[in-house]
């Protein structure tokens, strides 16, 4: 009798378990993999970097923050200033001038009602990717010399010739990184960092040598870089 009871109870809660990750994945399969890929795909050619239309989200889970996600898919701002793909909206400046953006290309992101973003941001959360390509705890979270960070950022290793630590200033070629501390795990960023080609074999984010307490200085520096609003 008692038995019979728990049992009832286990496969109920099951079910409705299923029924609600179910949700989310129906919904990135039924609107967002036209433009993002959620499982690693098979080949990761050049051909497909070029004509992918959203960066990957296959390994979501170990990357981004659930907060921001959530936040984000209702209210989604411009993350790469140029798109995916800058080369196709980015034309050089002439003789030193910056380069122009042709944002009126840019696309607009969809935006997802309270309930649709929180089912996409626990299916998302769920796509960890593969094993190993971020280390957890990887991260120290050990005290940074700002001033120092911020000049290993921008001067010593050029990361700001591609990306933003502030609104407005730096290169518009990759993501903005002023939001980053809201935005992304820190044990994804220092594993980014280390290998950006162990994500995508063909990105034209260098693969820096960097030693490993220059790796902790720019993550904790970047881990730094919220929006005004959050600070
Ligand atoms: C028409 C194509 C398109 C569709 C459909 C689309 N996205 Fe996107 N998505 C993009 C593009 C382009 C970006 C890059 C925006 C940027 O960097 O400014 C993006 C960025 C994102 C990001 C941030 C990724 C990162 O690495 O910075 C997330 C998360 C995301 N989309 C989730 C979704 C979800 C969930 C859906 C389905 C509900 C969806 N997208 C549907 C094109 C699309
Ligand atoms: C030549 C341009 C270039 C330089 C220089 C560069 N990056 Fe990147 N970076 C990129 C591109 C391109 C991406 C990923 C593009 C994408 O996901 O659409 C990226 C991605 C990242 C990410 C992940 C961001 C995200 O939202 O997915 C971090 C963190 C990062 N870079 C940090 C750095 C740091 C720190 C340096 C300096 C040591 C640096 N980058 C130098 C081009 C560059």
């Amino acid at each position: 009798m008692k038995l019979t009871h728990v049992f009832g109870a286990l496969t109920l809660g099951t079910a409705t378990l299923t029924a609600w990750a179910g949700g989310g994945q129906d919904l990135l399969a039924k609107q967002c993999i036209s433009c993002h890929a959620i499982t690693k795909p098979e080949s990761a050619s050049l051909e497909r970097l070029w004509e992918r239309k959203g960066p990957d989200l296959y390994f979501s889970g170990s990357k981004f923050n659930r907060e921001w996600l959530e936040a984000w898919l209702q209210n989604p701002t411009a993350i790469r200033p140029a798109g995916v793909m800058y080369s196709k909206l980015v034309k050089a400046g002439a003789g030193g001038t910056p380069d122009v953006i042709d944002s009126s290309q840019l696309p607009t992101h969809p935006k997802l009602s309270k309930e649709d973003a929180t089912l996409a941001a626990e299916a998302l959360m769920a796509l960890k990717g593969s094993d190993g390509l971020v280390e957890k705890g990887a991260f120290k979270n050990e005290p940074v010399n700002a001033s120092f960070a911020a000049m290993l950022f921008s001067k010593l290793r050029g990361c700001s010739s591609c990306h933003a630590a502030k609104p407005g200033t730096g290169g518009a070629s990759a993501p903005e990184l002023y939001t980053a501390g809201d935005r992304l795990q820190p044990d994804f960023v220092l594993a980014y960092i280390k290998d950006p080609q162990k994500f995508d074999p063909h990105v034209w984010m260098p693969k820096f040598d960097l030693n490993a307490a220059d790796l902790q200085k720019l993550t904790g520096y970047i881990a730094t870089l919220k929006s005004a609003e959050k600070k």
